[in-house]
């Protein structure tokens, strides 16, 4: 039996991450131009909360930070010098009332059982704001997505909220779209959005939650190798060869805490 905090059992119960986390930071690390935005966005925070921080990709390194995470696969690929983890879940932070400046989650609500109990204590712990990068449901889905998985278009549509929903629980929100770099380091899945030869790697899915709840995937990605080949990708997507960057549905959202 794990540790029981706020009635949710955190600690001992197996982590999704355990199993599709193995080889995260081969594929995912931290993008500069995104790091910058979330920066700009934390603002004068001296302390940070870090929430579902994974292997630590976009903490910041001149805060004083601390990482909270449920996966120790996902926290034994920290690097020696990340900031220290403690292990949890968002649904019951143990720490005080206004204990960080501010409390940050990268591409992490969505994976969150009951992201509104998340969110609650995220602003329950942050003194000042709360700055999540997550996407935005009401936004079309890109290529790789509608021509290849159209049944994931609904499954993430579910499970990212709105950011309507994000106001019932953070209050007022700001959002800022983050533009998704042509040369993206970060392998997320829009990550390759014109690189399709990308998607054929097996080590590069692996670091991409969604593929793991798909089925059937080769012989999709079986489809868009073909299409790459005979140069139907290319003829269908030549617009995008073109651009640096691109407005996938990625989005900043900043909450101001309100008086506690
Ligand atoms: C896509 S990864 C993002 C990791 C990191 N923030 C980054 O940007 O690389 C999602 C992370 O959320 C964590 N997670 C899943 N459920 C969680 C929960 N209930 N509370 C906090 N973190 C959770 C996972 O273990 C995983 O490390």
């Amino acid at each position: 039996m794990g540790i029981i905090a706020h009635g949710l059992i955190f600690h001992g119960m197996p982590e999704r991450y355990d199993e599709i986390g193995r080889t995260y930071s081969m594929s995912r690390r931290t993008d500069p131009m995104i790091a910058s935005a979330l920066e700009v966005a934390l603002g004068e925070s001296g302390t940070v909360l870090n929430v579902g921080a994974g292997t630590g990709s976009y903490e910041p390194r001149e805060r004083d930070v601390i990482a909270l995470e449920p996966s120790p696969v996902m926290i034994a690929q920290r690097r020696r010098d990340a900031a220290p983890a403690v292990r949890g879940r968002a649904e019951a932070l143990p720490f005080d009332n206004a204990s960080f400046d501010a409390v940050m989650g990268v591409l992490t609500v969505h994976h969150w059982s009951d992201w509104r109990r998340g969110l609650a204590e995220c602003a329950r712990v942050a003194r000042n704001r709360v700055v999540l990068l997550t996407w935005d449901p009401s936004i079309a889905t890109f290529w790789l997505v509608n021509e290849y998985f159209p049944e994931h278009v609904a499954f993430d549509r579910r499970r990212f909220p709105s950011m309507i929903e994000l106001t019932d629980v953070l209050g007022a929100i700001q959002t800022e779209p983050v533009l998704v770099p042509a040369n993206c380091k970060d392998g997320f899945l829009g990550a390759f959005w014109r690189r399709p030869e990308a998607y054929l790697r097996p080590e590069l899915r692996d670091g991409m939650s969604a593929f793991a709840q798909l089925p059937q995937a080769e012989a999709r990605f079986a489809r868009l190798k073909d299409d790459i080949a005979s140069g139907k990708w290319h003829r269908m997507h030549a617009d995008l060869l073109s651009l640096d960057a691109i407005d996938l549905g990625y989005r900043l959202v900043i909450a101001h805490a309100r008086s506690h």
